[in-house]
Parts: C-alpha cells; sequence; structure tokens
C-alpha cells in the first residue's frame, strides 16, 4: 500500500472524528477503513441519551462500508484522544469480514504519534463460526401448544 495512502486514511479517521455526536461522554473517535478495492469509509461515534443506543466509530465504518457493498478491508485507522483500541464488539464485528486487520491507532492530540496493532492480536480465538446442528430450536417446556 502507498504511503499516502495510509496518511489519507489517517486524515479522514481525524477529520471525521470531528464529526463525532458525543455529548454524553464528550470523547470523540473517528474511524476510516480502507476496503480492498482502494474505497474507503469514514465513520464516528454516535451516542443517544439512552447510553447503550450508543454506537462506535468503528462499527459505523464498517457498517458504512457493507452497505456500500464493501466486504474485504486492508486497513483501519482509529482517531481519539490519547488513541484507542476498539472495543469488543467493534473487535468481533471486524473479525466477521478482516481477522487479521491491519489496525492504526492514531492519538488525536498528538496525530504523529501512531501505533500499529493487528486484530489478531486483539482478539485471539474470536468466535467465528457454528455447527448448523447446534443451532436446532431451543427445546420447549413439556406443554403442548396450541394449534
Ligand atoms: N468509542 C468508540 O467509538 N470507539 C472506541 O474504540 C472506543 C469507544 C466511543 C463509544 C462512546 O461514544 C465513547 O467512545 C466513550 O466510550
Amino acid at each position: 500500500m502507498a504511503a499516502s495512502e495510509r496518511e489519507r486514511l489517517i486524515a479522514a479517521a481525524l477529520e471525521v472524528r470531528r464529526r463525532a455526536y458525543a455529548r454524553y461522554s464528550k470523547f470523540a473517535v473517528g474511524a476510516a477503513i480502507l476496503a480492498a478495492d482502494g474505497r474507503m469509509f469514514v465513520g464516528c461515534n454516535v451516542e443517544n441519551v439512552s447510553y447503550g443506543l450508543t454506537i462506535c466509530a468503528e462499527r459505523a465504518a464498517t457498517f458504512a462500508a457493507v452497505a456500500a457493498g464493501a466486504t474485504e478491508f486492508q486497513l483501519l485507522a482509529i482517531a481519539a484522544s490519547g488513541g484507542v483500541t476498539p472495543c469488543g464488539a467493534c473487535r468481533q464485528v471486524l473479525a466477521e469480514f478482516a481477522p487479521q486487520l491491519p489496525i492504526l491507532l492514531v492519538d488525536a492530540d498528538q496525530p504523529k504519534r501512531i501505533v500499529e496493532a493487528n486484530l489478531r492480536e486483539l482478539l485471539p480465538a474470536a468466535f467465528a463460526s457454528f455447527q448448523p446442528q447446534q443451532a436446532k430450536e431451543p427445546r420447549r417446556g413439556s406443554r403442548k401448544q396450541r394449534g
């Protein structure tokens, strides 16, 4: 990958971070993901008064990509104050598409400070498959069902 592409991804993560809707935590996060075909998708965290409905920047970017038809990824950049690793939920979502995804953790306060990580190390032993026969209907109680 060209260095300029990497720089463009970092710039996009920093830029979209400015649009984070983080009125409760005040912690703004931006993410930019580079698809295998060269397209770039961005996302920011969007919080909600019902806290649990908050979506992280990483999932927002991933879902935007999938909605545009991109499901293969080569690089993710995350920008936040101090630099953060993605949360467990985002790791699992990313592993669905790219279990070996390289990730750039960008400190938004010092954007030249970049830590390189890989999803392979951040989420070892990810849940990756299940046997269809294990997904049988759960057994119901003995009460006969009404027709
Ligand atoms: N957040 C992200 O968007 N990505 C991360 O990697 C860490 C956490 C958001 C969720 C919430 O809006 C705020 O940061 C504080 O947890």
